[in-house]
């Protein structure tokens, strides 16, 4: 794996080999961090965090990932920056690319992370725009492999709001990975079906796309988001509505295999997408995917920075 130099603005950014030897490295540091091992592979670098929307785990994965070996974090709040009063987001991103590292982005609109790395000219790391979270995916995928030993033929049922940033990157990771993928909403809400081909095109895993909860049967991972996304507050009136059939409930982890796992990216709204018995039971994953985007975080920038564990 080369990824020197290299952003993640989508996990198509990279080859599925690529993606599968990130996931090596991911468990490598996990191993190296739970068995107390310290490193300071980050020494003299520095990290630019630029943040529009809020952000608990993503900022601390990549703060804490960067900071406790050595780096420099530095988190920037859109509305503390002369960003968009004096200065265009290409001369603030020239300014970046001068004096940090890396960037790690939050915010609203794909295109600014894309403009982000073209005038920056160093690495930028996607933590969320309104239509992918790369970032999240990584942590997700080494979830499901780190519980079932593989990813390939594993099944996954993400059922809510399937057009949303992280639905849409969970179906272009699992359509690189071998994992059997199904999106379960209602039409309104169903992801976008050029990128639907394109993830069919490029993979021989399955792909279903479903507005009937009868495709969660037997599905080994079954995952959820929130209805109403940041930046989608006004239409939580119209989601409760529109995705009431679709509560991750008993009901409906009943419907999946019997040794499934419930996942969510987090935060969660419960009593909307998912109940507190499901999002607290022995079989849901979500504190160990929360800890695996620092795990996730570090190998990326330690492949893309560092190139080497
Ligand atoms: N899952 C996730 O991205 O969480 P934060 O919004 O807290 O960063
Ligand atoms: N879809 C959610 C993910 C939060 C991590 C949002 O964009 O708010």
């Amino acid at each position: 794996m080369n990824l020197l130099g290299r952003s993640l603005l989508t996990l198509h950014d990279l080859s599925p080999g690529e993606l599968g030897e990130l996931l090596d490295l991911s468990a490598l540091v996990r191993r190296q961090r739970r068995a107390g091992e310290r490193h300071q592979r980050f020494t003299g670098l520095t990290l630019a965090m630029l943040y529009e929307k809020p952000s608990t785990r993503t900022r601390s994965a990549f703060a804490t990932a960067f900071g406790e070996e050595g780096g420099c974090p530095v988190v920037l709040n859109r509305d503390e920056l002369q960003l968009g009063a004096k200065e265009s987001l290409e001369d603030t991103a020239r300014v970046f690319g001068r004096m940090y590292d890396a960037i790690q982005y939050r915010g609203y609109a794909q295109e600014t992370v894309e403009t982000l790395a073209r005038y920056a000219g160093i690495p930028v790391y996607n933590g969320l725009t309104d239509s992918r979270h790369p970032t999240q995916v990584l942590a997700d995928l080494l979830t499901i492999r780190e519980h079932y030993g593989s990813l390939d033929g594993v099944s996954l049922a993400y059922v809510g709001d399937a057009r949303n940033n992280v639905a849409t990157s969970l179906m272009v990771g699992c359509s690189m990975t071998g994992v059997d993928c199904t999106l379960v909403a209602p039409r309104d809400l169903q992801p976008d079906p050029k990128l639907v081909a394109v993830c069919r095109n490029g993979s021989g895993a399955p792909l279903t796309v479903s507005d009937d909860v009868g495709a969660v049967d037997g599905a080994d991972v079954v995952y959820t988001d929130v209805w109403a996304s940041m930046g989608e507050e006004d239409r939580e009136a119209e989601r409760l509505q529109l995705l009431a059939g679709y509560q991750v409930n008993d009901a409906l982890m009943r419907r999946a295999a019997d040794t499934a796992i419930f996942m969510h990216d987090l935060p969660a709204v419960k009593g909307n997408e998912v109940t507190d018995a499901v999002f607290e039971a022995p079989y849901s994953a979500v504190w160990e995917q929360a800890e695996n985007r620092k795990h996730t975080a570090k190998a990326l920038m330690l492949a893309t920075l560092v190139g080497e564990a």
